[in-house]
């Protein structure tokens, strides 16, 4: 048994205050999977939470639209109604979690939570990745927290192991497998050979995709979590509309294979990472398909399973695996997030760990996100020919263009039946995009090509 929270407290000169003697009270937008796991385990842990926390937390009320619904999940001794904002501005209310989704409502919500001097708790990735600028000013000018561990790989810690336990490092890079809906299709296509339609169809039926699955698809919820993580790494904005996003609709089941072939899986990566030689000074933030050697521990984090490597100057690389999205998996970050506050209500906000982990003053506006052009790394491409000879002379070409090339292959029988396109495949060493594009591009027109060229980054994500 736990004793009472306050009385348990160690250091009998410490005097709480008032407002930080009787429970947490919480007031929720939203009663759906992450609202609804919040308050079960809330409910469940109790008195664990309690005694990490020095205070009880308690869920005093509830927005939601459908309202016979939330009864069910709350029962009848928590307040309800239609309207979030009576929420957000409630007079009982000390921190609110924003867990509805959407950046429109939720920006005016959260905005003034903050305003009538809440702290705010979300795992709202697009609603920080767009306006997160502007939401922690405010937080900042109103001496509240806003606290979203839940927004990135929700049961993985990461913000607070980049914001907390890293802090003695100059964070080199940081890259990992942040959509778990991606991750699945991506495995699928590849244990089971199926293509991007049946994969996707069986995310859906699993329901490990939404029925409307751009968001994950096209790279943009990855997005928006790279862009939180880059932030917090090297103390800047969020830049989310810098970023390069690119998807996973146009992969090919035969780049699976040909990936195979040369020791390597695909994955869909969000890669921030901090550059400054003779070439760049800044920060390349993308979300990509990208081929990783299949020794590699992020190789390993399949299904619907996130997986992050941070490199720290001093650290060397760490590695965080753990799920990605899920009820309770959620509401383990948000809960977190609210014991943080649980402990730190009432303490000055310079007290605080900052929002994004450097102080405001700290904060580089003048770190650029690189244009695509300017991204170096390794690559893959596979160039359909007529013939099979035609591979040497595909290889020079490339080499004359200042690809530098390091390895070609044709695709093997397994993957090409007889009859079939040969096709080239080519791994260069370290190049610049703008140097692969021209060089893509120019291809298409080389007689020995018959048709067009895929062109994928290769990531080695080395110590
Ligand atoms: N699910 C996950 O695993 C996960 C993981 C990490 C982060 N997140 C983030 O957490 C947030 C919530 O996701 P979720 O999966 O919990 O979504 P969800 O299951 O759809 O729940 C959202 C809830 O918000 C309610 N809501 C929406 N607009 C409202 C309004 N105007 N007034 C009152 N209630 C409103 C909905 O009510 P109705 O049902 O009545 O429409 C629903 O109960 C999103 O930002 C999401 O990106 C989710």
């Amino acid at each position: 048994m736990f004793r009472d929270p306050v009385q348990s407290l160690e250091d009998p000169s410490f005097q709480p205050t008032a407002a930080a003697m009787r429970p947490l009270r919480v007031g929720m937008i939203g009663i759906g999977t992450v609202g609804a796991g919040t308050f079960r385990v809330l409910a469940r842990n109790q008195a664990l939470i309690a005694g990490r926390a020095g205070r009880g937390i308690e869920v005093v009320v509830v927005a939601a639209r459908n309202l016979a619904r939330a009864v069910s999940v709350v029962g009848k001794d928590v307040a309800l109604t239609n309207d979030p904002m009576q929420v957000a501005t409630h007079p009982d209310v000390d921190v609110l979690v924003e867990a509805a989704g959407g950046t429109g409502p939720a920006r005016d919500w959260v905005l003034a939570a903050i305003r009538a001097g809440k702290h705010v708790v979300t795992a709202n990735k697009a609603l920080l990745a767009e306006h997160g600028n502007e939401i922690f000013a405010a937080a900042r000018q109103h001496g509240v927290a806003v606290a979203y561990e839940g927004a990135v790989a929700v049961s993985i810690p990461i913000v607070k192991a980049l914001r907390e336990g890293l802090t003695a490092n100059r964070i080199e890079w940081v890259a990992g497998i942040i959509n778990g809906t991606t991750n699945f299709i991506l495995s699928k296509m590849r244990d089971e050979g199926v293509g991007f339609a049946e994969a996707l169809a069986q995310a859906q039926a699993l329901g490990y995709a939404e029925a409307d699955p751009t968001f994950d698809i096209e790279g943009i919820d990855a997005a928006h979590k790279i862009t939180l993580l880059a932030a917090n790494a090297f103390g800047m904005p969020l830049r989310f509309a810098d970023a390069q996003v690119e998807g996973i609709t146009a992969l090919q089941g035969l780049d699976v294979a040909c990936a195979e072939q040369l020791g390597f899986r695909i994955k869909l990566l969000g890669v921030a990472r901090r550059r400054q030689d003779g070439d760049a000074d800044g920060v390349e933030l993308r979300v990509q398909l990208a081929l990783v050697p299949a020794t590699h521990l992020l190789a390993h984090v399949n299904g619907s399973m996130n997986g992050i490597m941070v490199k720290g100057d001093a650290s060397g690389v760490t590695m965080y695996y753990g799920a990605g999205a899920g009820s309770e998996q959620t509401a383990s970050a948000v809960i977190a997030d609210l014991v943080d506050v649980a402990r730190l209500h009432g303490t000055h906000a310079a007290q605080r760990v900052p929002h994004l982990g450097f102080h405001a003053n700290a904060i580089s506006d003048d770190l650029p996100v690189l244009p695509r052009a300017a991204v170096r790394t390794l690559h893959y491409l596979r160039v359909p020919v007529h013939q099979a000879q035609q591979i040497e002379a595909v290889g020079a070409w490339l080499a004359a263009q200042h690809v530098p090339v390091a390895q070609v292959q044709l695709a093997c029988a397994q993957h090409v039946p007889a009859g079939g396109t040969p096709q080239v495949l080519v791994l260069t060493d370290a190049v610049a995009q703008a140097t692969v594009d021209l060089a893509v591009h120019a291809l298409g027109a080389h007689p020995a090509v018959a048709g067009p060229v895929v062109s994928l980054r290769v990531e080695m994500l080395e110590g």
